[in-house]
């Protein structure tokens, strides 16, 4: 069993706001994504241990954080009269669909994977450069667009209300100790190098 110790340091800048929660999910996907980044740049071999924990935590933290937005924080604009078809949001929500996609296909490449296989290495690492690039510029549209309209449009009680429905999602289906899990493997893979 995992030690308190062991586990991934929380997102940063957590306050109590919708944005403030999301903002520090992005502080912390940012920083898992820079450091594979990173990977991709100083070493010529892909370690398929590192990756397949960052995927497994890209898709699982990704899944509740998309819930926050998708489900929650867009259902409580459309209270105030934005639609989901509104164009900018529109956008957001078909950039997770192709974030999920990019994954799939990095998860297939890394599993069909056969030792010493140049080809696809380099087409794993290039999928992995364009995930890497689509969650940064997506994360960037998101603070550019969705922040300041759920700043605007969100009154202090919607907020609360909103806050309380992302605690479901941080904590639904397999409980916190899920959550402190996938912020251990994001601290894996931002140690290794
Ligand atoms: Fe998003
Ligand atoms: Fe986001």
């Amino acid at each position: 069993m995992e030690t308190r110790g062991s586990q991934g340091r929380r997102p940063r800048r957590a306050a109590a706001t919708p944005t403030g929660i999301l903002g520090a999910e992005h502080d912390l996907l940012l920083d898992v994504v820079r450091a594979l980044d990173r990977s991709l740049d100083d070493s010529a071999r892909i370690d398929s241990g590192v990756w397949e924990d960052a995927v497994a935590f890209l898709r699982s933290f990704g899944a509740q954080h998309h819930a926050k937005e998708n489900i929650v924080l867009i259902a409580a604009l459309e209270r105030q009269g934005i639609p989901a078809s509104d164009q900018t949001l529109r956008a957001l929500l078909e950039e997770h669909e192709e974030e999920g996609q990019l994954l799939d296909s990095m998860a297939r490449l890394l599993r069909d994977a056969a030792p010493g296989d140049g080809d696809t290495g380099s087409a794993f690492r290039q999928v992995a450069r364009r995930y890497c690039a689509h969650l940064v510029g997506h994360i960037d549209r998101e603070a550019q667009f969705l922040f300041p309209m759920a700043e605007t449009e969100l009154s202090p009680e919607d907020e609360r209300d909103v806050l309380h429905r992302f605690l479901l999602y941080t904590h639904a289906a397999n409980g916190e100790d899920r959550y402190d899990e996938l912020l251990a493997i994001a601290d894996r893979v931002r140690r290794a190098k």
